[in-house]
């Protein structure tokens, strides 16, 4: 599938039925299937009962130490602290940076906006470096945008 059917895909599952939490379990699952590089694909919320605090929602892939992490710390708590697309082409030069396995080579972390609150994010793990090219990651923010109307 190419990035285009891949985002129509998505659109479908975000205005399709089921739960919040089942949609970003699918659109986990279609990333994860449809973009061979994406090796780790999943959801960090923030959390409603601790302040600058992230949870880790749905995800597929290995199963991560760090189901929850604190505003600022690593590349998931820098893009909640500054609301920016984080793309980090090599891990191993990230000075900010939390392992989840050491095959990780580059990451892409995607906050999820609404009216300017910061809602959580898309992180995505590569075990390729260099893996995340200008179309994933355009790809990737308009998943976010739409993922915004089911928060
Ligand atoms: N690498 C992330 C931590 C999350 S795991 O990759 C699933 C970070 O630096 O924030």
């Amino acid at each position: 599938m190419n990035t285009e059917s891949i985002l129509k895909k998505a659109k479908e599952i975000i205005h399709g039925e089921g739960s919040r939490d089942e949609k970003l379990q699918s659109v986990c699952e279609l990333l994860d299937r449809e973009v061979e590089l994406f090796d780790w694909t999943g959801f960090y919320l923030s959390d409603p009962n601790e302040e600058r605090m992230l949870e880790l929602g749905p995800f597929v892939g290995e199963a991560t130490d760090h189901t929850r992490i604190p505003y600022g710390i690593g590349i998931c708590g820098q893009a909640a602290e500054t609301h920016e697309t984080f793309v980090v082409q090599d891990v191993s030069k990230a000075d900010n940076y939390l392992a989840c396995s050491v095959d990780v080579k580059s990451e892409i972390v995607v906050p999820i906006m609404k009216n300017g609150e910061f809602l959580g994010e898309l992180d995505i793990d590569s075990n390729t470096k260099n893996a995340i090219s200008p179309e994933l990651t355009r790809l990737c923010e308009e998943i976010c945008e739409e993922l915004a109307h089911i928060f």
